[in-house]
């Protein structure tokens, strides 16, 4: 089933914050499942919307109830970030990548400075590209896409024809991504296609669409991170699946380092983390009908060396019982009501970041079916984007000739 979702133009423009009539020129398409979708047309910027998958509010509050529900009855209470990102929640986001203390962003930032040209002349300019055909840029979760303007810049001073594509569930993100976007590049320079809806699911929705097309997909900025390892080796296989031969993947983790460092980026002195994470308990208050009292819960953030994660916990102070808003279910209308109780002390697991080291990173590439051809590095060693490949006969296989740039594979000493 193929349709088009009409939404409210009034809603699209607060969202996108534009003119109405400049809204009107987007049209915002609901894929389900993976037929081909109709086409999108162009904004007038040359940026173009499409929602990809079920997005109806319906749904999605559904599944937001059902994860709310199983996670604050599991002995051990936990949430997933995923939530984390309604349109306050990417604001603060927006913000915690502005703070000195959250490094990794900064770090991202100084290797694509340093290294783009490199990324680009070396790896971005597969058989399509140097045949003057489009190639799409794909980006996972891309958030408001600061970093990667470095990345495009550098495919046009190339001259590389391409597509720009990124992905995000979050709308408020996209409408952040797009007016920067807007901002940054002249006129017509740009063609961008946003998608909102779920990593995976966007893909299959771009690869459907141009399926000749060669493809970069990054996934920067460390949210694999939020993946167990055992989660992200299996994003990473699926991804690799759906991807074609010679298909460039970018990947962006944080490495391993000194404890206090990693502490400070998630317990930042401005308290942006802390709201950060209480703004999911006001999104449930507000969407859920919870009635979390944000008084009650302290935010903590540790590093677990034996999974090596930083992990972030809402720590209840004092007893109590949290109820949500009933709903009616089932076909004769009954009610289910339910009720969270909290000892004094107890935790909701908020999040994982996960950090790695070079050499965890290039197994899990390996294993997962891709070649690794480079591994960047910021001056402080800090973090590091990876690039590498579907090889051709779909088996892996370390490239022989892998190059590290700025320094060596060493950074077990600096953990
Ligand atoms: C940690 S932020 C990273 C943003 C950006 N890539 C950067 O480097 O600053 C994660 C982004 O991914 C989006 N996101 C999280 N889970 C997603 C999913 N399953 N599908 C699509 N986007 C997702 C969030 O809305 C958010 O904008």
């Amino acid at each position: 089933m193929q349709f088009s979702l009409k939404i409210s133009l009034n809603y699209f423009s607060s969202v996108f914050q534009c003119p109405r009539r400049s809204v009107g020129a987007i049209l915002c398409s609901v894929h389900s499942k993976m037929k081909v979708p109709s086409s999108s047309t162009d904004d007038g910027t040359g940026f173009r919307l499409t929602v990809v998958g079920e997005q109806d509010d319906t749904t999605e509050k559904l599944k937001f109830r059902e994860h709310v529900i199983a996670g604050l009855t599991n002995p051990t209470k936990a949430l997933s970030s995923v939530y984390f990102y309604d349109d306050r929640g990417s604001e603060l986001y927006a913000k915690i990548t502005d703070l000195e203390e959250y490094y990794l962003t900064e770090s991202e930032r100084e290797i694509f400075e340093s290294y783009a040209n490199d990324m680009v002349t070396t790896h971005f300019c597969p058989r399509n590209a140097k045949r003057n055909e489009i190639i799409n840029i794909v980006e996972l979760g891309a958030g408001d896409g600061r970093k990667t303007r470095l990345l495009l810049k550098a495919l046009i001073s190339h001259r590389v024809k391409f597509e720009y594509i990124p992905i995000d569930i979050s709308r408020k993100a996209m409408a952040n991504l797009f007016r920067s976007m807007d901002k940054a590049f002249p006129k017509n320079v740009l063609n961008v296609h946003g998608l909102i809806g779920n990593y995976l699911e966007c893909l299959r929705y771009i690869f459907l669409q141009h399926p000749s097309r060669e493809n970069v997909v990054a996934f920067i900025g460390s949210s694999i991170g939020n993946f167990s390892s055992q989660q992200a080796s299996h994003f990473l296989q699926k991804l690799r699946a759906q991807m074609k031969p010679r298909d460039v993947l970018l990947l962006g983790t944080d490495l391993r380092k000194d404890a206090r460092v990693m502490q400070k980026a998630y317990s930042d002195s401005a308290g942006v983390t802390r709201e950060f994470n209480l703004n999911l308990l006001i999104r449930m208050n507000k969407e859920l009908g919870t009635n979390f009292d944000l008084k009650k819960f302290e935010h903590v953030a540790v590093y677990n060396p034996e999974i090596g994660a930083m992990e972030s916990f809402l720590v209840c102070t004092e007893a109590h019982c949290i109820s949500m808003a009933t709903t009616e279910s089932g076909s004769k209308g009954s009610t289910t009501s339910h009720h969270f109780m909290f000892k004094q002390f107890e935790r909701i697991h908020m999040e994982c970041s996960h950090k790695y080291t070079p050499d965890l990173i290039s197994e899990m590439l390996h294993t997962a079916g891709y070649q690794v051809r480079d591994q960047y590095f910021d001056n402080r060693q800090w973090f590091m984007d990876t690039v590498s490949v579907v090889p051709d006969n779909q088996q892996s296989g370390a490239h022989p000739e892998n190059a590290i740039h700025n320094g060596s594979l060493d950074m077990e000493n600096i953990q």
